[in-house]
């Protein structure tokens, strides 16, 4: 987040405040279509080619700390684990021995110098998941032990988070993020600490869950309280980013202006956070301003100069999800974590909060998913403001192909030319 960025940014705002219809030459949408979130068929073709084809966050560098330290990842839908090799590198191998599929580790967590089966202890070296051991090898008839090895996924890090992407030939991480990391740029990633996390199944699709993160226009209609919103949606600055990530910046309100001491919108400053550890490289927008970053397809993440709570959204069936957040912060000067369970006073009160505005949001989203069901809801017309969350489905359509899709299901590529190129 460099200087030319953040004055850009107050351009694009000044703009949308002062602008009375879309840009000249803005595409019209078509709506989009209710099928994409209820039909078992399109559910499917993202199964198949979304899922195992994209980068997704499975957990963070400093769960695996130590050589041979592991997790276990579930959440695409096959056994994953991702283990700490002996040269300090993190990756990624399939949780499934290949002698008769038994899951080499059975906990979440662990430490291991091998990777040893626990049924009948087949053992893979922890780096390149070569099979290294396997008792009562003579009974064996041509055992092709390369053959055998476990199966690797492809894994790197960024800003401290362990990414994870089933497809081997796909782009490298960094590249794939590409001009989307200026925004977690100046958040010191790395050493960031999880401080709580929740969790929530919620009986409709997971870009139900997804969407209500993509726009504000729904801001001041559900988030506002004793008639007061603390965001001015009519201001909401959008960068679209390629491959489907987005990021949004959203001003204050007239009646938050004042209540922080501000003179206008753009009179960005840093705000006192009283107890909290602040990160200090995070520029004074952030703290006047609702700052978000997407990265697709399930990470949504609204910044803070006190850390941030990142979203993810796991599809468990088309019409249920796994609704997880996870708040990550400095760790308070002399620790070097948080406990979740004996948290001090103000985070407690800012996990409330947080909850809170979640809450919401989730109010929402099982009605909606049934109101999908029913042919009542024509089609979903989006509207300017609501353009990721357009962003987001035609990038869908891009990793799962669009020949593979239905024609009705289809989305219209019309956001190429607002696209911001590095
Ligand atoms: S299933 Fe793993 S050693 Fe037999
Ligand atoms: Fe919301």
């Amino acid at each position: 987040m460099d200087e030319r960025l953040i004055e850009r940014i107050k351009t694009d705002m000044s703009y949308e405040f002062a602008r009375s219809a879309p840009p000249d030459g803005f595409p019209r949408f078509h709506d989009i279509s209710t099928a994409r979130h209820t039909s078992a068929e399109f559910y499917e073709l993202e199964q198949q080619y979304l899922w195992p084809n994209t980068w997704v966050i499975a957990g963070r560098a400093e769960d695996v700390p130590n050589t041979g330290d592991y997790f276990t990842f579930d959440d695409l839908g096959v056994p994953l684990l991702v283990v700490r090799g002996s040269d300090g590198a993190i990756r990624c191998f399939y949780n499934t021995c290949q002698h008769r599929g038994a899951p080499v580790v059975r906990d979440a967590r662990g430490s291991s110098k091998r990777l040893r089966c626990q049924y009948h202890s087949w053992t893979y070296d922890i780096d390149d998941g070569a099979l290294v051991s396997v008792p009562d090898e003579r009974d064996f008839v041509d055992l092709d032990w390369e053959l055998r090895c476990l199966p690797t996924a492809g894994c790197d890090t960024f800003a401290g988070f362990v990414f994870v992407n089933r497809n081997l030939d796909a782009p490298p991480l960094r590249e794939w993020l590409g001009p989307s990391i200026e925004m977690l740029d100046p958040f010191q990633g790395d050493t960031l600490r999880e401080v709580y996390r929740e969790s929530r199944i919620v009986p409709c699709n997971w870009k139900v869950t997804a969407e209500a993160f993509l726009e504000v226009y729904h801001f001041r209609h559900i988030h506002s309280h004793d008639g007061v919103s603390v965001l001015d949606n009519r201001g909401a600055a959008m960068g679209l980013y390629p491959n489907g990530h987005s990021r949004m910046i959203t001003p204050f309100s007239r009646q938050n202006i004042e209540r922080v001491g501000m003179t206008s919108w753009d009179d960005w400053q840093h705000l006192d956070h009283g107890p909290f550890r602040t990160i200090d490289t995070v520029p004074a927008m952030v703290d006047c301003t609702s700052t978000a970053v997407s990265l697709f397809p399930n990470a949504i993440i609204p910044l803070g100069a006190v850390g941030f709570p990142i979203n993810l959204f796991w599809p468990i069936d088309q019409h249920t999800t796994r609704l997880d957040w996870i708040y990550y912060a400095p760790p308070i000067e002399g620790t070097d974590r948080f406990s979740p369970d004996d948290l001090p006073e103000h985070w407690v009160k800012r996990r409330e909060v947080y909850n809170q505005i979640m809450a919401e949001d989730e109010l929402n989203m099982a009605p909606m998913q049934t109101s999908m069901e029913s042919p009542a809801l024509r089609g979903i017309p989006i509207n300017y403001q609501e353009r990721r969350i357009w962003h987001l489905h035609e990038q869908i359509d891009r990793t799962i192909g669009a020949e593979r899709i239905p024609p009705e299901l289809r989305m219209e590529q019309v956001l190429g030319p607002y696209v911001l190129q590095p």
